[in-house]
């Protein structure tokens, strides 16, 4: 018997996608039916962000958006935007369960339970405190042939621009044996590439042993990776975001003898500049970054080593970006993500001096992304000529072509068009002769 229609939408990271589609599996387990957020539904739930002040107004948008839709649905706030403010949501009217995070495994009992007694419902957790990894797991993922896997949650880094420390609460790690529970499902539906991610992905295990990550030198993490080695099915494993520090000779010495393991990084960099990165509250120095990559170049040949970089910090001078900017050319990222500083309430920077004017930022920023374009040229354009394996996703059409599109181990994006021959080929992985940049970081090949 279908219990009634449920629509969900996901504001903020991976982290949240998944725990989306985790409870999404909760209500069809329990007999709901999923529709589209523009939908007319008797419950929606949305699961915010609260990583800038912008995203805060965005969750608030996104759950007045639901009562407009169906004045009579139940209204369920959920996630990071909860954490944050708790007491905003309980006050708002159009708001009828609010759950935070590591309450939404129980989700389904919360609102069945509003449906019956018609009581607001108010379900957040202290993660000061130190509560456990909270259980959940996925089935299936949105895409078809990769899937995120959350494996940690919670931070205790406090960068001074961030709250999600404030939102995630103390890290904690998910236990082993439930991992690979969820990836042998994930094979066993098709999926051949994984991406492990956390909110703080280093510090997975740290809880278990009750020590600091950096001395553990990701060992818990390899035991992960090395378990995952061994299920079927899977071809591909990505990691999420890490922490320079944990980027020793000792952990990349043994991750390379794990074969699935993509050569594609993700190392959080934020600013170039010692100076800057102190302000910040991060815990590394420029060269330790720098010592990370040459250990990875060591290991893997032309490694894909992509960043997160904040341009217009409080107190960055016209010399500190230059020094960032030199930086970051010779690093010779293959992908950046370039972020203008935005305040976030409740952090130590929101009140630091010497902000510095939204023109100057803008500058700042676009001069960095001209500079990932040109690193990301020269990056791909090694691969003209080469084979490539690439594992197709889905296909796209191009001045009225189709082509089928993927990515390669090091992450570039890879096209070929789409034929008799071809045309079956999604989520398969296939050997690619790359004949050219096409478009905007394509590259077109045909199957070799
Ligand atoms: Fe946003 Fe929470 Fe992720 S604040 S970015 S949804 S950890």
């Amino acid at each position: 018997m279908i219990k009634g229609k449920i629509a969900f939408l996901t504001l903020g990271c991976k982290v949240n996608t998944y725990e989306t589609d985790a409870m999404k599996l909760l209500f069809q387990n329990a007999g709901y039916n999923i529709v589209e957020f523009s939908e007319c539904a008797d419950i929606y739930v949305v699961n915010t962000c609260s990583v800038t002040n912008m995203a805060d107004r965005k969750s608030r948008q996104m759950l007045h958006r639901a009562k407009k839709i169906n004045p009579d649905a139940i209204v369920v706030a959920a996630g990071c935007y909860v954490q944050s403010a708790k007491e905003k949501l309980e006050e708002d009217p159009t708001i009828d369960v609010v759950i935070g995070n590591n309450c939404k495994s129980t989700i389904v009992d919360i609102v069945e339970n509003y449906r019956k007694n018609k009581t607001s419902l108010v379900c957040v957790e202290d993660l000061f405190h130190a509560p456990k990894y909270e259980k959940l797991s996925i089935e299936d993922a949105g895409e078809h042939t990769r899937a995120f896997i959350k494996i940690q949650d919670g931070c205790n880094q406090f960068c001074s621009y961030c709250i999600i420390p404030y939102t995630r609460g103390r890290i904690r790690s998910r236990n082993l044996d439930d991992i690979l529970a969820e990836v042998k499902v994930l094979a066993q539906n098709g999926y051949k590439e994984i991406v492990l991610t956390g909110i703080h992905l280093s510090s997975y295990g740290a809880d278990f042993a009750n020590k600091n990550f950096v001395s553990l030198q990701g060992k818990p993490l390899l035991e992960v990776i090395k378990a995952l080695e061994n299920i079927n099915g899977i071809q591909r494993i990505r990691l999420g975001s890490l922490e320079p520090r944990i980027v020793t000779d000792t952990f990349v010495k043994e991750l390379v003898s794990y074969k699935k393991v993509c050569p594609h990084f993700h190392l959080s960099l934020q600013s170039g500049c010692d100076t800057t990165l102190k302000r910040m509250n991060r815990q590394y120095s420029i060269s330790e970054y720098e010592q990370g990559c040459k250990i990875l170049r060591k290991y893997y040949e032309h490694p894909a080593i992509t960043t997160d970089v904040i341009v217009g910090f409080p107190g960055e001078t016209t010399e500190q970006f230059e020094i960032t900017k030199e930086f970051l050319t010779n690093i010779a990222f293959s992908q950046m993500h370039i972020f203008k500083f935005s305040p976030r309430k409740g952090t130590k920077a929101e009140t630091m001096p010497e902000q510095v004017p939204e023109q100057q930022k803008t500058e700042r920023s676009n001069i960095l992304i001209n500079l990932d374009q040109k690193l990301q040229e020269t990056y791909q354009n090694y691969f003209i000529g080469k084979t490539e394996a690439v594992l197709f996703e889905e296909i796209e059409e191009f001045d009225g072509e189709q082509y089928l599109l993927g990515h390669n181990e090091r992450y570039v994006k890879i096209a070929v068009p789409v034929t008799e021959y071809t045309k079956n080929s999604i989520n398969q992985i296939c050997s690619v002769v790359v004949k050219k940049r096409w478009k905007n970081n394509l590259l077109i090949g045909k199957i070799g």
